[in-house]
């Protein structure tokens, strides 16, 4: 995929970033995730491209649009030789942090070549994030006290300044107690894994580890953002019901106990990944409206050619008299 595509994507979240982010603390996070919704699939189809939604907002008879299987993009719309690409998009990640005016909500999606991305049921997913160099010094199975010592050794400092990121929930309690036993930092959130384990693979983010149980579509996210950053998620799905598994398999997958890492969830040869702050958040900044203007803080990154951009942009809404400040 082409450079010129993830410029592509790039407006499509920061389209639904700005949507959302009009309803910003307003107590809906329905109506900020449906905003964000309608923006993105409005941007969808004037790309080049032959999209198929394979994370989405839900099956096609939950959700009325960006639902799986969707066809997206130009291609869809009879266009002829646009590359086929497989998509994963959270419109809104972090509807209650966007509803609240809390840190950390973003718009993001990812891209990859037909077949590059995990169809992953909308369970949850015990999942790791840990940055580049820790990438080979953790195990899903390890004790706690071990993963955090592997990874402080690999950052060359103490376990005590480490700072890991859990989702302050009630089926992380033992967990938070592992944590907290070993005298390394906890960031409790209250939403919004998927950020997390961006800020995670990025040197000076102050965040060195996400861990516990989040969504799975979060999970391949987050993969194919570690595809662009060489960090590392791993993962497995938390299947307890029957239902559980039969949603599993209808998906496609095999064995329910497999740890993936980021190559299994974001396989795609070509990925791209892009994001938009929607509110103020550790790598970016959130929407602002200055009146004739909009002003947006986005990574947008790709493996090939690798390249990692943090975009800020000035969508100006009213020409001449616009005064652009640094
Ligand atoms: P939404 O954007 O759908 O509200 O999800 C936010 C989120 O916090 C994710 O970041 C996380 O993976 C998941 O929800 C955790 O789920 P739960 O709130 O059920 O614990």
């Amino acid at each position: 995929m082409n450079v010129d595509l993830s410029l592509e994507f790039l407006r499509v979240v920061e389209q639904a970033a700005i949507a959302c982010a009009h309803t910003m603390g307003q107590g809906d996070r329905h109506g900020s995730d449906r905003a964000a919704v309608e923006a993105m699939r409005r941007c969808m189809d004037g790309l080049a491209i032959d999209g198929t939604i394979v994370i989405g907002e839900g099956e096609r008879d939950q959700a009325p649009m960006l639902y799986i299987g969707e066809k997206v993009g130009r291609g869809a719309a009879g266009g002829h030789d646009f590359p086929k690409v497989d998509i994963a998009v959270d419109p809104l990640e972090g509807t209650n942090l966007c509803a609240t005016g809390a840190a950390n909500a973003i718009a993001v999606l990812a891209a990859a070549t037909h077949g590059g991305l995990l169809h992953a049921p909308d369970l949850y997913m015990e999942k790791l994030v840990v940055g580049p160099s820790s990438r080979d010094a953790v195990d899903l199975d390890a004790p706690v006290a071990d993963n955090l010592k592997a990874i402080a050794r690999r950052l060359d400092r103490r376990v005590e300044d480490l700072v890991v990121i859990v989702l302050d929930r009630d089926r992380h309690a033992k967990l938070i107690a592992d944590i907290r036993a070993t005298g390394a930092r906890i960031r409790l959130i209250t939403d919004g894994d998927l950020s997390a384990g961006i800020a995670a693979a990025v040197q000076g983010s102050g965040v060195h580890a996400v861990m516990g149980i989040g969504g799975a579509p979060e999970g391949v996210l987050t993969a194919a953002a570690m595809r662009c950053l060489n960090g590392e998620i791993l993962a497995r799905l938390v299947v307890r019901t029957a239902q559980d598994l039969e949603r599993s398999q209808a998906m496609g997958i095999k064995d329910i106990k497999q740890v993936y890492r980021s190559t299994d969830l974001a396989s795609g040869r070509s990925i791209i990944f892009a994001a938009t702050g929607v509110t103020e958040g550790t790598l970016m900044k959130g929407v602002r409206f200055f009146g004739d203007g909009t002003r947006t803080s986005s990574l947008v990154m790709q493996n090939d050619p690798h390249q990692i951009r943090f975009v800020d942009t000035i969508h100006v809404h009213q020409g001449m008299d616009v005064k652009v400040r640094f």
